[in-house]
């Protein structure tokens, strides 16, 4: 078995446990057939979940379909049907992945974890405020993220001429920045976050510090607001592990203003995942980490979830964007300004 195989099962085993934990595969199988609703309203008696929020609404969606994906329940015309009693799979044993995918998987252990007590209406496990920065640096390090950041630089260099002004947008920890250091030496960044505390985190990273421009964050209010930045100033722009930070409201409107900045034949590198819908072409194996990570994620702070891929491309075609490149199982875009 490869690596990501070993990760993908161990992490769908723990949500799974959970869900079984938590009695909500109970509250789902000791029904025949049921609704979203009646499933809701039930779970809010039943386990003081509340479930008047959209997004922990969204979160049960979320385990729904996990349980479709893993052919434990049906969809038919607005119902789910289930095929009665199942069984609660054995208990995983304690992770232990091979290198940084046990961080990963340990981030994701924790948000499930904390995920009962989220729903019942307790407060987010991690925000973006300088106490959560040593999780996310471990957790955005890993090995996973860290080929899909490689990969897309090499995707964005493909057929470009060289790419000589970037900006990286949301930067967190650094690792965009110093992925994009590696890629030329010649390259001046420009990075911008919304708010400042990943800042030394991110300066400890570069190999270069003086070729980034830091854009401070009192000058960019975040998702909503313009980038502080003139048209047609970059031959890139990577945004990664943020577009499901994104609320739907502004979707548009950010991806806008990344095409106002970009140069002609410019192009924006995103790293994400595709919310598994009918379209999804990502394999099995992708789709249920995918529901795996949206539903651990959800309990982050500003965490709106995955956009099904087939949203994201009307959207960027929309808009303008030339969809050059979909990749690595609808986790890595290249889109180009004509
Ligand atoms: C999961 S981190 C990804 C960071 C970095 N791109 C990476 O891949 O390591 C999400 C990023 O989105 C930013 N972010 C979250 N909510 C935001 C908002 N409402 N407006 C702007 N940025 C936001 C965070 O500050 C953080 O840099």
């Amino acid at each position: 078995m490869d690596l990501w195989t070993i990760f993908h099962k161990a992490l769908a085993r723990r949500f799974m446990d959970f869900i079984f934990a938590e009695g909500i595969a109970g509250a789902v199988f000791a029904r025949r057939e049921f609704e979203f609703d009646e499933i809701l309203s039930s779970l809010s008696r039943s386990h003081g979940y509340a479930l008047k929020d959209a997004k922990r609404q969204r979160m049960l969606g979320v385990v729904l379909d996990f349980l479709i994906e893993c052919e434990y329940l049906r969809a038919h015309r607005g119902r789910y049907i289930t095929s009665g009693d199942c069984p609660r799979p054995a208990a995983p044993e304690p992770a232990r992945l091979p290198g940084g995918l046990q961080s990963e998987y340990d981030f994701f252990d924790r948000c499930i974890g904390h995920a009962g007590a989220y729903l019942r209406g307790g407060r987010p496990l991690y925000d973006f405020s300088g106490g959560s920065v040593p999780v996310w640096d471990e957790f955005l390090g890993n090995p996973e993220f860290e080929y899909a950041r490689a990969e897309l630089i090499k995707r964005l260099s493909e057929g470009n001429p060289a790419i000589n002004m970037a900006l990286v947008l949301c930067y967190g920890p650094g690792y965009d920045i110093y992925h994009l250091q590696r890629y030329s030496e010649d390259i001046r960044i420009t990075a911008v976050d919304y708010n400042g505390v990943f800042y030394e985190t991110a300066m400890a990273k570069l190999l270069r510090p003086a070729s980034v421009d830091w854009i401070h964050s009192d000058k960019w209010d975040g998702f909503g607001s313009p980038l502080p930045i003139g048209d047609g100033y970059f031959d890139a722009v990577i945004f990664a592990c943020a577009d499901p930070y994104v609320p739907d409201s502004t979707r548009r409107f950010v991806y806008e203003d990344i095409f106002r900045v970009l140069k002609r034949r410019g192009s924006l590198g995103i790293i994400t995942r595709g919310y598994p819908d009918a379209q999804c072409a990502a394999e099995r194996r992708y789709r249920i980490s995918a529901l795996c990570h949206d539903f651990a994620e959800s309990v982050c702070d500003g965490w709106q979830g995955f956009y099904p891929t087939s949203d994201t491309r009307a959207l960027l075609e929309g808009i303008g964007f030339d969809i050059k490149a979909v990749a690595l199982n609808e986790c890595l875009w290249r889109v180009d300004k004509p």
